[in-house]
């Protein structure tokens, strides 16, 4: 198995640098889309402060339909356009909320969750699901953590599909 050790406390950069490095080797050579969903949230949830649940939504057709995850259960299925991952997939942009009570239609699968980052995963130009990070603190999620997530999910979108 692939040792890992990533520094939590190093700047941003840094640590999403590591933090990518690290999912490109655990997908490297693997086709199957759910065990790599599975081994990134994993890694996601060890290594990112802060969080009550990381993991994935698969696009299927007209809905979200919940992937592999880290935290507690969680809502199967969103339409798209639904909350804040259904509004990441229909528009296709990341959603970074600092205070979910003041997103329309959010969904509380968990009442502790205050703030959440979505960032869509496309693989050859077809959206096929979306990363959910959701943090029980406002305003978790930074620039530097968007940007971050948006280059780990590009850097291994072609083995999540
Ligand atoms: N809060 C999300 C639903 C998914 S759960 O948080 C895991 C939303 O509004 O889309």
């Amino acid at each position: 198995m692939l040792e890992i050790a990533i520094d939590r406390d190093q700047p941003a950069a840094e640590f999403y640098a590591d933090l990518t490095a690290s999912a490109v080797a655990l997908v490297d050579g693997e086709p199957d889309a759910i065990a790599n969903m599975a081994n990134i949230a994993a890694l996601i949830w060890q290594y990112m402060p802060d969080l009550n649940w990381a993991g994935f939504y698969r696009r299927i057709d007209d809905e979200l339909v919940l992937g592999p995850f880290q935290g507690k259960t969680a809502c199967i299925r969103i339409a798209i356009g639904a909350g804040v991952c259904g509004t990441a997939a229909a528009t296709g942009e990341v959603q970074r909320v600092a205070d979910v009570h003041a997103f329309p239609g959010h969904i509380a699968c968990d009442a502790e969750s205050r703030s959440e980052l979505v960032v869509p995963v496309v693989r050859q130009g077809k959206l096929i699901g979306v990363l959910d990070l959701d943090s029980p603190l406002p305003d978790r999620f930074q620039p530097a953590d968007e940007s971050g997530m948006v280059k780990l999910i590009g850097a291994i979108a072609d083995n999540l599909g």
